[in-house]
């Protein structure tokens, strides 16, 4: 029987140990959202776990939904997180990036004045804070259907943006009520096309994206989240 402190093979690629480092937002990127020293040292700090995955990353402008969260969407921020993957590396450990695009779950005063994006014209339930204190959840902008496969592209582009930057691998954020849980989730999605209602349809962005985002890298190289969370 294999212990905590045996080694794993996930996939040809070797963890000492079983320990892996839960994805924790820190808030700690720079104001245009590129990885900072202090993530790296924060990394660097923890590369004796079996693995990492990083806090949850953003693939494109539209998926912001938090002050000083890291990007995979634009050069500096690619050679950013280089600087971290780098250090991670020298320091023994294994890194694997968290993409994620926030949904609805953000607001406009952090998104230049747009709106965030759903699968429904639904708000979520609870408090988001801006710097001036807590506010309701807008109710999002509905997404069209023939605007997914070019959100589904963001999370491809930046699989292959996170393969460049020196990650191990890369994980879908699809749990936690963010945007391809919104749409698994029968609270937060009452469309009626292709991506709402039965759970074949709710499902749908999800698996499109994990597809797209192996077809970016390899199946081994991929993780998906999920959650039991209830929207
Ligand atoms: C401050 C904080 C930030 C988090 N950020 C993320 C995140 O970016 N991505 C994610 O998938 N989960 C995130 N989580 C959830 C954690 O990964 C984890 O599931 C949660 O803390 C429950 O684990 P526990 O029962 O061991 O505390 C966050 C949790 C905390 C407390």
């Amino acid at each position: 029987m294999p212990t905590i402190f045996d080694p794993f093979d996930l996939h040809g690629l070797t963890l000492p140990n079983r320990i892996l480092l839960a994805p924790m937002t820190r808030t700690r990127a720079s104001e245009a959202d590129v990885p900072t020293d202090l993530m790296r040292d924060y990394y660097v700090q923890r590369a004796s776990a079996g693995l990492m995955i990083t806090e949850c990353t953003e693939v494109s402008d539209q998926a912001h939904g938090i002050i000083r969260a890291p990007g995979m969407h634009r050069q500096d921020q690619v050679d950013g997180w280089r600087r971290v993957t780098d250090a991670v590396h020298e320091a023994g450990g294994r890194i694997y990036c968290q993409l994620w695009h926030c949904g609805r779950v953000s607001h406009p005063e952090i998104r230049g004045g747009e709106l965030p994006v759903g699968p429904s014209a639904l708000a979520a339930s609870g408090d988001f804070y801006l710097p001036r204190g807590r506010v309701d959840f807008p109710v999002p902008r509905v997404l069209e259907e023939s605007e997914l496969p070019g959100i589904v592209d963001t999370f491809a582009r930046a699989t292959r943006m996170a393969r460049e930057a020196g990650f191990d691998g890369v994980e879908l954020h699809g749990a936690n009520g963010y945007l391809q849980d919104q749409f698994l989730q029968d609270g937060s999605n009452v469309r009626s096309d292709n991506y709402g209602g039965p759970v074949e349809n709710r499902a749908r962005l999800l698996l499109e994206t994990a597809q797209a985002m192996t077809e970016a890298w390899s199946p081994e190289r991929v993780g998906v989240r999920l959650s039991p969370s209830r929207a």
